[in-house]
């Protein structure tokens, strides 16, 4: 297996079977420290840079909570306005990156610009972590999810995982990646307009991944072990930032996932997951279904986000 050290987190594409396994052996290792709210000194002479250009309330702040929970130091951007990438100058990656890499151990980026992770990682001297680029990859988020079925589910092999939502989304990308390492078979279902790309689908055939697109949620919820929700009333996320206004209506019964529908057709020990924020696909009365891990997923961001801290930082192998 990879050494962990030094290495740049980009993508699932790549990611080897035993890999996933080792991150989540190791966060089970740090979970104590989020589970007991306390903080230790794993890292601390480490320092995290968060280079977001987009948005983010849990990506960044679960990122950074990691890294105070392991006694590291934090400094960064939350609004790229306040740079000189995001003024007059539009300063490059490249020369942005070479100023960050002075300042800290390890850089923590989103980007609404697919792939100015891997162009930021081309000139870093430290690691650098993808926290969302555009519509390509969000490889700590689904990090963070197939560690939850992991846990909540004892196993990812032989789950069968209904994706619902635009297919469009960076964590929809990962996870469909990710899945060509474990005995997962998918059902996917969204919008025509929201649908798996034809390169796209022949990069999955590639590599063995098992899925089949399917019209709604209702037709394939009831052999569904995992439903795992984006909302396809959405923002575009090739934008560094998109407003709310007028009416952004609502969610096709095809993409929802309602508690009627829980109680009618899914499997009773069937787990939810959405990497939020959401919309009404997902309306708030299921929250209190045994379904429902969600919540779950979003304690387990900080505790995965610590564990690729530490394994890029060289502080556990
Ligand atoms: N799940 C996720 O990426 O949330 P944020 O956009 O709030 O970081």
């Amino acid at each position: 297996m990879r050494s962990f050290l030094g290495r740049d987190i980009l993508s699932l594409k790549d990611m080897e079977r035993e890999e996933f396994f080792q991150i989540f052996r190791v966060a089970d290792a740090l979970k104590p420290y989020a589970a007991e709210r306390r903080n230790g000194d794993l890292l601390k002479h480490k320092t995290l840079l968060t280079a977001f250009y987009q948005p983010s309330t849990r990506t960044r702040l679960a990122t950074e909570a990691a890294m105070h929970r392991l006694g590291g130091h934090v400094l960064g951007f939350s609004d790229a306005k306040m740079t000189r990438a995001g003024d007059f100058y539009q300063e490059s990656i490249k020369d942005t990156v070479h100023m960050l890499e002075y300042y800290g151990d390890v850089i923590a980026m989103r980007h609404f610009q697919q792939g100015a992770p891997d162009e930021a990682a081309r000139w870093a001297s430290v690691p650098v972590i993808n926290c969302g680029d555009g519509w390509g990859e969000h490889p700590t988020q689904v990090l963070t999810d197939l560690y939850t079925i992991w846990q909540q589910r004892g196993t990812l092999d032989g789950m069968k995982v209904l994706l619902v939502g635009d297919m469009r989304m960076r964590t929809m990308h990962s996870i469909l990646y990710a899945m060509s390492q474990f005995d997962l078979e998918g059902f996917v279902v969204s919008p025509p307009d929201m649908s798996l790309t034809e390169e796209f689908k022949a990069d999955l055939d590639g590599r063995s991944v098992q899925y089949r697109e399917v019209e709604s949620v209702e037709a394939c919820i009831a052999e569904a072990d995992v439903i795992y929700m984006e909302p396809v009333v959405q923002a575009d996320y090739t934008q560094s930032r998109v407003e709310a206004s007028g009416e952004r209506g609502g969610t096709p019964a095809a993409y929802r996932v309602t508690r009627e529908l829980l109680a009618a057709r899914a499997k009773p020990d069937s787990i939810i997951l959405h990497s939020l924020p959401r919309m009404d696909e997902l309306p708030p009365d299921v929250d209190s279904t045994r379904h429902a891990r969600y919540w779950v997923e979003a304690f387990n961001g900080v505790v995965m986000r610590m564990a690729l801290l530490s394994l890029v930082l060289g502080a556990v192998e």
